[in-house]
């Protein structure tokens, strides 16, 4: 993928509307400070178009981020974030289940797992809901600097038989530092974007 131009097009609270966007939508979803906004960056070729930090609970809105006027990759909401208040939390969740049931351009939905964890409890609800929804999600195992090669193998079968994922369903090791498994995505992501 050319990157031409990317633009942070429409910020959504609590209280906004989903935009009825003209382009195709992906969007991903992953427990606070797994790496999703680092990973649009990357994918993106910016070093700081997604805001990122070490402290979990970044990203509390719904970013959708144009790309070429071609689609939009959008940036959900980390959950599991403990500091956040029960009412936050429930907000948030219920933000999100309005975007996945309100937009009518998402074409699928990327979950991003930390490949040094076994998935959470949290994860684990998570996809079972996003496949209660009618998606099939893509596991992104992001932070793949962070084990070594010869780990990779295991901690991905790890991941598979946590979420108990689907038969067939793709997990694609990712790093934001090394650019590793940037390209796989891009496919993927073009697959269900483009025409
Ligand atoms: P929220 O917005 O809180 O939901 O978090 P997020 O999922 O957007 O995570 P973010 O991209 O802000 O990254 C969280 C932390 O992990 C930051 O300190 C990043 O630098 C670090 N990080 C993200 N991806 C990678 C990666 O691939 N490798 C390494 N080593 N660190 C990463
Ligand atoms: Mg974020």
């Amino acid at each position: 993928m050319v990157i031409r131009s990317v633009n942070l097009e429409t910020v959504c609270g609590i209280t906004s509307k989903i935009p009825d966007n003209p382009f195709n939508e992906v969007a991903f979803a992953g427990k606070s400070n797994v790496g999703k906004s680092s990973m649009i960056n990357a994918l993106l070729n910016r070093k700081s178009l997604a805001r990122t930090s070490a402290q979990p609970g970044k990203t509390q809105t719904i970013n959708f981020y144009n790309v070429n006027d071609a689609m939009y990759l959008v940036d959900l909401p980390g959950y599991g974030y403990a500091k956040t208040s029960s009412s936050e939390k429930e907000k948030w969740g219920k933000m999100i289940e309005n975007y996945l049931h309100t937009s009518k351009k998402l074409q699928a939905v990327f979950l991003l797992i930390d490949i040094r964890h076994d998935p959470s409890a949290n994860d684990k609800m998570m996809y079972d809901w996003m496949v209660y929804q009618g998606f099939t999600p893509i596991i992104i195992a992001t932070k793949l600097d962070k084990i070594k090669r010869s780990q990779i193998q295991k901690n991905v079968k790890a991941i598979r038989e946590g979420l108990k994922v689907k038969p067939g369903t793709v997990i694609i090791p990712f790093s934001s530092e090394t650019k590793q498994g940037r390209d796989e995505l891009w496919e993927v992501i073009d697959s269900f974007v483009l025409p």
